[in-house]
């Protein structure tokens, strides 16, 4: 992706110290296509790097304002304007409320959520924000084995995201929060099952941020996402129901019951919680403890005793110490993975995290992987183990990898493996589990629970 270029003007006042900053906010600000210049007139977004030591500094920044406002007006009001520095820190309210000209205002703590405060003014003013970020399809695109044929489909109902965790590149390449209306989702689902789709996975950046707007029948609020499930849950000849990735902020009670009270819901949950120490999930901007998101999953196996739980980790992320990783591996012992997801934290020029100064050496970030990893195999092998002998509805998605045999997914989204014949497709069978290992379950027909036409 090839940025527009976008011209920067930082005026900076007082000591060196404002100068080192000016410099490092030009850097964090390079990737979103920012190139600096040195005068205001065509500025795309000037920032004034204030400095508080001498008498009327406040004024002089108000005077100064005065006069980029009529800049800011000759540009159509496409100039940003920004004050930053310590007279930001000190005065940061009353320079919102004299100047309305002022887009942001940032203390001298927080110049790595430049980013995030111009993405939001652009995301107010409703612009699209095109940046320079390499988009890795690991962590930006929806999944990619979409599945269009076969009885079990992606349906997107949410896109975007407006969390900003501090590593992440989402929320500048993907924008901001988008949901769907329910009726189009609904629309949408009674083509796919018409096509004999009988599971649906929502899904969505953020997709428990769900608030689209309620069916034309219904009116009122936007519906949630507990509420769209139970109503999607109503359509005949959808048997399914899963939803994915959500964020462990919006986890609602709502969303919780719906566990245990719809039946349609499947009892899987991706939860990524990223790592274990506060300081850690503070840094990434989570916005919320371990203790928080223990609970969660406390809260939903009450509701549904099998539920099972995956996550994505990062290790090494910028200042995690030894103590800090433990708790991570102290987290995943606690919670008795199904499976989960491990990166080793990569650097992302423009996110936040990138310009942190602890960041961890390759080696250290191996090791914790290696380590933690080891420790979540085990745990989702024990997991498919826990299944034999058990005999679980599996949805039939297509043939196995040997001859005479099909394969299919538990309600756990396990790939499972049995002799079956292909007629079994787009069905739900019973499967008693004979034998698991990593990555799959395998067993014998138990009895069609539907006896094939
Ligand atoms: N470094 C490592 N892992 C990352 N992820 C997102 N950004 C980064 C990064 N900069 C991981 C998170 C997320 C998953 C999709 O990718 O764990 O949940
Ligand atoms: Fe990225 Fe997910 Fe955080 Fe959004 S919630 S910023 S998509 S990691």
């Amino acid at each position: 992706m090839t940025a527009a270029t976008k011209r920067l003007f930082i005026k900076t006042y007082g000591c060196q110290m404002n100068v080192y900053d000016s410099e490092r906010m030009k850097d964090v600000l390079a990737p979103l296509g920012y190139t600096s210049i040195d005068t205001a007139d065509d500025a795309d977004l000037v920032l004034l790097n204030t400095c508080h030591i001498r008498e009327k500094a406040t004024e002089k920044v108000f005077s100064e304002l005065g006069q980029l406002k009529r800049l800011k007006q000759a540009s159509g009001g496409k100039m940003l304007l920004g004050v930053t520095g310590c007279v930001a820190q000190a005065e940061g309210e009353e320079i919102m409320r004299r100047q309305p000209a002022v887009d942001l205002v940032l203390g001298p703590q927080a110049y790595h959520k430049l980013p995030e405060l111009i993405a939001r003014v652009h995301r107010a003013a409703n612009e699209r924000l095109e940046t320079d970020f390499e988009v890795e399809e690991k962590f930006d695109a929806l999944p990619s084995d979409r599945q269009v044929d076969g009885p079990s489909a992606f349906l997107s109902v949410q896109e975007g995201c407006d969390k900003f965790c501090s590593f992440c590149v989402v929320p500048y390449t993907r924008g901001a929060e988008f949901s769907r209306s329910v009726d189009a989702i609904v629309a949408e689902a009674r083509a796919l099952i018409r096509k004999g789709v009988r599971e649906i996975n929502l899904l969505g950046q953020n997709v428990n941020a769900y608030h689209g707007t309620a069916p034309s029948l219904e009116g009122g609020d936007d519906w949630t996402l507990a509420q769209l499930i139970r109503h999607l849950a109503k359509i005949d000849g959808l048997d399914r129901i899963r939803f994915t990735t959500s964020h462990p902020r919006d986890m609602d009670d709502d969303l919780i019951a719906a566990f245990g009270d719809t039946e349609k819901l499947m009892p899987y949950l991706h939860l990524p919680v990223q790592a274990g120490s506060d300081s850690i999930l503070k840094a990434m901007n989570r916005g919320h403890t371990a203790q928080h998101y223990v609970d969660i999953i406390e809260r939903l196996r009450v509701v549904r005793p099998d539920m099972a739980v995956t996550s994505d980790f990062i290790v090494g992320f910028p200042g995690e110490r030894d103590e800090d990783f433990e708790d991570t591996m102290r987290i995943v012992e606690t919670i008795d993975y199904a499976a989960a997801y491990s990166f080793k934290y990569s650097r992302r020029p423009g996110t936040p995290a990138a310009d942190m100064f602890a960041q961890v050496p390759e080696e250290v970030k191996d090791e914790r992987l290696q380590r933690l990893q080891a420790l979540i195999r085990d745990q989702q092998t024990r997991f498919n183990q826990s299944q034999i002998g058990k005999t679980l509805p599996v949805l039939v998605t297509g043939t196995g990898r040997n001859d005479g045999q099909m394969a299919g997914r538990t309600p756990y989204l396990q790939a499972t493996h049995f002799d079956g014949t292909e007629d079994l497709i787009g069905q739900i069978v019973d499967v008693t589990m004979t034998n698991a290992t990593l990555n799959s379950v395998g067993g014998q027909l138990a009895r069609s629970s539907e006896p094939a036409l």
